[in-house]
C-alpha cells in the first residue's frame, strides 16, 4: 500500500515556522565537571538492556527511568534499581526534569516520533540505528536535529571503531588514491528451520499487558498480534529488514571513511531464500550503490551461510583497505577481525602493507562525553541521514523492482 507521502517542503516550512515542537525547547541544564549525566531510556527491549549496561559502565552517567509501553520490560527495568522510574508512556519520561539525556531503542517505525519529541523535550539523544523508517521521517528528523542545539548520537556505533580511524588516516594520507568501487557484505546463519531474528513470544504477551496503539503509533488498527509485536522486524510496516538492521552500519562506515554524500540510484535484488517462515523482507540481498564522482559501493547479505562474516574492500589505485569481522578461518574455526592495508604497488612503488592499531572507542561513552563537553558525537545526525537515506533508497528499488534514482525514491512516499 501507497501511503500520503509525507510533503518534504511542507515539514522543512513547517520547522521554519516552529510548527515541529522542538522551537519550544526548554532551557537544558549546564552540566558541571561534578555532575552526573542523568539517563532515561525509551523502548527497554534487546537492545536497550545491552545500552543500559554500557551506561552502568560509565562512571559519571547514572540510568534513573525507564519508558517501554508493555509490563514485562517495565518489570525487567525495576529489577535494575529500586530507586529507577518507570512510565508506560514515553511523554511522561520527556516531562521528567530530572532527565538529560534519552536513550531511544524503540522499533525502528517509532524512532522518529520518539527523536523528534526527545528533542522538543529539550533532552540530549542516543537514537537507535537506523535513524529512521522512511525518507521523510529522515528529512525531518534532519530538519529537527538542525534547529535544535541538542546532542545527537545516532546508535551506529561503527563510527567509533578503530578499523575507521585508520582506515581515515590512510586515505587521509593519500596512500589509497582514486576509489571507484567498495565491496561490502554481512552474512549469518541458522539452525535449519529456525529464521534468522525470530523471537518467542511471552506468555505475558497480550492485550492487557501491551499498549498496542502506541505500538502501531498510527498504521492502521487491527486486534492485538504479538507477532507482529514481538517480531516487528521481519514486517515492512515497522522493519527496513537487513538493510536497515545491518547495512546501514557498514553504508555509514563507508561513507564516514570516504566522505560521501547521498547515492545518485540505487538497485536491490534479493528474496525470501533462506527460511520461508512468513517474513516479508529478504534475507538474501544484493544491493548496489552509485555515488556521485564515478564511485560504485555495493552490499550483499545471506542469512544461511556465516563463513565470511561480515566486511569492507575499498579498491583504490594506490592501495587496498581490507575490514573483515567474524570470518571463521576453516582450519582453526577462529573468527578474524582486522583492518589491512595493501599497497597497489604498480602506483606506490615501495609502500608497505599494514595492520591498524587503533582501539574501538565506546560508543556510549563518546555520547555522554559530548552531553558534557556540547562537541559532535561520532555518529552525527547528519551521518544517520545519509545511511538512513542510502537504506530507505536500496529499499525502494527492491519493493519497486526498478534502478531508483535519489530524485524518484524521494518521490515514492511510504511503502508500508
Ligand atoms: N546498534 C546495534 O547494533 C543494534 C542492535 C540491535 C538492535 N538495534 C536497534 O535497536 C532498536 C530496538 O531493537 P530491539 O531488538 O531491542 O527490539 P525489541 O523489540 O527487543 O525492543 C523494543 C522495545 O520497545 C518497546 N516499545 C514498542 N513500542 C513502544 C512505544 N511506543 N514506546 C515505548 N516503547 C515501545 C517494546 O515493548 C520493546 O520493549 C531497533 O531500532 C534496532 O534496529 C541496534
Amino acid at each position: 500500500m501507497v501511503r500520503k507521502k509525507m510533503g518534504r517542503r511542507a515539514f522543512i516550512k513547517g520547522v521554519a515556522l516552529g510548527t515541529a515542537g522542538f522551537m519550544a525547547c526548554p532551557p537544558s541544564r549546564v552540566l558541571g565537571a561534578n555532575d552526573r549525566v542523568r539517563v532515561g531510556v525509551i523502548g527497554y527491549g534487546g537492545r536497550a538492556q545491552e545500552l543500559v549496561k554500557q551506561v552502568q559502565a560509565i562512571p559519571s552517567a547514572d540510568l534513573v527511568a525507564v519508558a517501554d509501553i508493555y509490563t514485562r520490560r517495565l518489570d525487567e527495568a525495576r529489577q535494575l534499581s529500586s530507586t529507577l522510574q518507570t512510565f508506560d508512556d514515553h511523554r511522561r519520561l520527556l516531562d521528567s526534569k530530572n532527565i538529560d539525556a534519552v536513550i531511544v531503542a524503540s522499533p525502528l517505525h517509532i524512532h522518529c516520533r520518539h527523536f523528534v519529541d526527545a528533542l522538543a523535550a529539550g533532552k540530549d539523544l542516543y537514537s537507535e540505528k537506523t535513524m529512521t523508517w522512511s525518507i521523510a521521517e529522515a528529512e525531518k528528523c534532519l530538519a529537527t536535529a538542525s534547529g535544535s542545539n541538542r546532542i545527537v548520537q545516532v546508535g551506529l556505533q561503527h563510527e567509533s571503531s578503530g578499523s575507521l580511524a585508520d582506515t581515515k588516516k590512510w586515505i587521509g594520507e593519500g596512500m589509497v588514491g582514486r576509489v571507484t568501487h567498495v565491496q561490502s557484505w554481512m552474512s549469518r546463519n541458522t539452525p535449519h528451520g529456525k529464521g534468522q531474528w525470530v523471537r518467542p513470544i511471552p506468555p505475558d504477551c497480550n492485550a492487557q499487558n501491551v499498549n498496542w496503539k502506541a505500538f502501531l503509533n498510527g498504521r492502521p488498527d487491527r486486534p492485538f498480534d504479538p507477532n507482529k509485536f514481538i517480531n516487528w522486524r521481519l514486517f515492512w510496516e515497522f522493519s527496513g529488514g537487513n538493510v536497515t538492521e545491518n547495512m546501514v552500519h557498514q553504508i555509514a562506515w563507508i561513507i564516514t571513511a570516504l566522505d560521501l554524500s547521498l547515492p545518485t540510484a540505487a538497485c536491490m535484488s534479493g528474496g525470501v531464500f533462506s527460511e520461508k517462515d512468513g517474513r516479508e523482507v529478504p534475507d538474501v540481498i544484493a544491493v548496489t550503490l552509485d555515488y556521485p564522482n564515478d564511485l560504485v559501493v555495493t552490499w550483499q547479505s545471506t542469512f544461511s551461510n556465516s563463513h565470511y562474516g561480515l566486511g569492507e574492500h575499498i579498491l583504490g589505485s594506490d592501495g587496498t583497505i581490507e575490514h573483515v569481522a567474524g570470518e571463521t578461518d576453516m582450519v582453526t574455526g577462529r573468527s578474524a577481525n582486522f583492518v589491512h592495508y595493501y599497497p597497489e604497488t604498480i602506483n606506490r612503488k615501495g609502500g608497505a602493507a599494514l595492520t591498524g592499531q587503533t582501539a574501538d572507542q565506546s560508543h556510549m561513552a563518546n555520547f555522554i562525553d559530548c552531553v558534557r563537553t556540547r562537541k559532535q558525537p561520532n555518529a552525527s545526525v547528519e551521518i544517520g541521514y545519509r545511511s538512513a537515506i542510502a537504506a530507505h533508497m536500496a529499499n525502494i528499488a527492491y519493493r519497486t523492482k526498478q534502478r531508483v534514482t535519489l530524485e524518484m525514491a524521494r518521490a515514492t512516499g511510504d511503502l508500508t
